[in-house]
């Protein structure tokens, strides 16, 4: 009787962001190139502005572009006149002393990098003598996440104006084969539809975009001052349901793991639904669409449970019932009457729902820290959990503590006026497990980033890098543990032995990669821990960020100027910074048995 459990509640809150308004600038862009190299799902994107100052003066000439949330910029150079301004990565610490030097000295100025739904800002600017140029370069990097089956590369343009060579270029390198390529995004349609090319040969592919200065005023979102938004190259590469495909080079490697073709898991799901006063309105609609949705995707072998929760709690039906399309509709008569009203209570709700699973309630909590506790002894690692923060008055950092701590990830959720669509995306990322606790584990390798995940979903992707033991390849050797529908499963390389990918990645590519992935999950870690071990990992996560020269949520970078200029510091937003209290959330529990068949799956 394997079975995985969901849990979800869903609540909501309106804040609205202004956006500012950038101001014109007399400046004069003549060539603006974005160039984005992905190898095995890596994306190294520069971004190049070349600008020259028209006037007969000196002026101030802005630098100011959008990169995804998920990447670290690793560098940034400007050239002035022949000369090379290098911005260097330094701690916190060392910038913030710096940038304290400046502001005493009168030259007080400062970058803090907007957030966005997917993006963040970079901004700086110089001083360009009369009729002399500066050039630009930003360079950022992010390993491409696999959801809904496709990886997603997100390209921002608004130069600001139309600029007369204007061109993005895009090269996709993947081992495994790329089966489908799409160019989407707003800067794809209408007048700029035609100023795209792609080309997609088995393991390559090639999207140039480059729109004459007429196409740059007259796209959806563009106008006098040019294009604004954004090209989303889409693709997925091939799979042969095994071991996955693994990269070798440099004494590194990189292994990314989905298979496909394995039956579903019948998960249990509860749904807790916020039905406070706070959900007023839009919120409360489009949780009621999403949920509705997600009721009609459910499978006929799942169960599920349905409340609703103010400050009381409202049942469906006190018990799991299966998912028969006579309790759908039941259910979805339930759903389509929920109003909202009252105060809320987050705890007693999520407590209720681990009841319907686990009996082990607790009551009337507000302390957050008390929250954390009872929801980890109601759950006590047995399913994970996710939470899903709507709008921007979330305490965000509580939500993503209270699903790390519970093998779960948090997402916000966007008030606005696809937030049902937003909700049942990510409800879609989580829907159909595949397999369960699965163990990665590699022979002759070391420093390995995460290797154990308590489920894989469909749609998705597991990836570990690390280090290959003396670069001995010949005794590397990759395994995948886990439990699929009814039986525990080995997948393994038949060959024995791993190919090498040399001469197929650039030199340090893999090595780039590891230092990525673990950054990334040092810095997750380091919500967790507290004390000394909070300390070693911060101070790992430093080392590795300054030795990569990532722009992290623990160092900034320190533009360097001309003599006399302003200092700028960048530093990397923390998501949800400076957010009020918890309103939303979203669980998903899944647990699994399994009954003592195993089997081998190689490739
Ligand atoms: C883009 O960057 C790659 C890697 O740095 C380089 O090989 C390629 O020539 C660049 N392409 C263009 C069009 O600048
Ligand atoms: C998993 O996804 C693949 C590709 O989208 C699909 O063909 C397959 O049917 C899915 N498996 C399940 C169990 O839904
Ligand atoms: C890799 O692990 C070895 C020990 O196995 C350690 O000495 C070394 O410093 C590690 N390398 C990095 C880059 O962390
Ligand atoms: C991964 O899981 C296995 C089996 O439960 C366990 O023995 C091992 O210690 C775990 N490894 C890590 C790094 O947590």
């Amino acid at each position: 009787m394997e079975r995985a459990v969901v849990r979800l509640t869903l609540f909501g809150l309106l804040v609205s962001l202004a956006a500012s308004q950038p101001k014109k600038e007399d400046r004069d862009i003549y060539s603006f190139h974005i160039n984005s190299t992905v190898t095995s799902r890596y994306a190294t994107t520069i971004i190049t502005s070349r600008v020259v100052n028209r006037m007969d003066e000196s002026k101030e000439i802005e630098f100011h572009v959008q990169i995804p949330k998920n990447a670290f910029i690793s560098k940034f150079t400007m050239l002035i006149d022949g000369q090379v301004y290098d911005g260097v990565v330094k701690t916190k610490e060392q910038a913030q002393q710096q940038y304290t030097a400046a502001v005493s000295r009168g030259q007080s100025a400062g970058i803090v990098s907007s957030v966005g739904r997917t993006m963040e800002e970079f901004k700086t600017s110089v001083t360009v003598a009369a009729h002399k140029k500066v050039t630009f370069k930003l360079t950022y990097e992010e390993l491409l996440k696999r959801t809904h089956g496709k990886y997603e590369l997100q390209i921002h343009a608004r130069p600001m104006q139309p600029v007369k060579d204007f061109k993005v270029d895009v090269y996709i390198h993947e081992k495994a084969g790329i089966s489908f390529i799409d160019v989407k995004g707003g800067l794809s349609t209408k007048a700029l539809a035609n100023a795209i090319t792609k080309t997609h040969a088995d393991k390559q592919a090639w999207v140039y975009f480059y729109p004459t200065e007429d196409q740059q005023k007259t796209c959806d979102s563009c106008g006098e001052q040019g294009m604004n938004g954004d090209l989303v190259i889409v693709y997925d590469v091939n799979r042969n349901n095994g071991l996955g495909d693994i990269k070798t080079s440099d004494g590194y490697f990189v292994h990314h793991f989905a298979p496909s073709s394995l039956p579903r898991i019948p998960k249990n799901v509860v749904f807790v639904i916020d039905q406070s006063g706070s959900m007023h309105g839009r919120k409360m609609q489009q949780t009621r669409t999403a949920l509705i949705h997600i009721l009609n995707d459910l499978a006929e072998d799942d169960f599920f449970g349905l409340l609703s929760f103010n400050s009381d709690i409202f049942h469906w039906k006190r018990e799991l019932v299966q998912a028969t399309s006579l309790n759908l509709e039941g259910a979805k008569k339930f759903a389509q009457n929920i109003i909202e009203s009252g105060a809320t209570d987050i705890n007693a709700a999520v407590l209720e729902g681990a009841r319907m699973l686990n009996s082990h309630p607790r009551e009337g909590e507000t302390n957050l820290e008390n929250i954390h506790s009872n929801v980890r002894q109601a759950i006590a690692g047995k399913f994970p959990l996710y939470c899903l923060g709507f709008g921007f008055d979330v305490n965000f950092a509580f939500l993503e503590k209270m699903s790390l701590r519970n093998s779960g990830v948090a997402r916000r959720i966007y008030d606005d006026s696809d937030a049902d669509l937003q909700l049942k995306g990510f409800y879609e990322e989580v829907a159909t497990p595949l397999l369960t606790d699965v163990e990665m584990i590699y022979g002759g390798g070391t420093n390995l980033t995460q290797t154990n995940f308590s489920q894989y979903y469909n749609g998705s992707e597991i990836v570990v890098a690390g280090e290959i033991i003396d670069n001995n390849i010949e005794t590397f050797r990759p395994q995948v543990l886990a439990i699929s529908r009814k039986r525990k499963v080995t997948f393994v390389n038949t060959h024995g032995s791993v190919d090498s990918s040399a001469g197929t990645v650039a030199d340090g590519l893999l090595q780039r990669v590891w230092a990525y992935l673990t950054v990334k999950q040092l810095l997750e870690k380091e919500l967790l821990v507290s004390g000394p071990e909070k300390e070693k990992v911060k101070s790992e996560t430093l080392e590795l960020s300054l030795k990569y020269s990532f722009v992290t949520p623990l160092t900034s970078m320190v533009v360097t100027k001309p003599q006399g200029e302003n200092t700028d510091v960048l530093h990397k937003p923390k998501e949800g910074e400076g957010a009020g209290h918890t309103k939303y959330l979203l669980l998903y529990t899944l647990s699994s048995f399994f009954n003592g068949i195993s089997s081998l799956i190689s490739q």
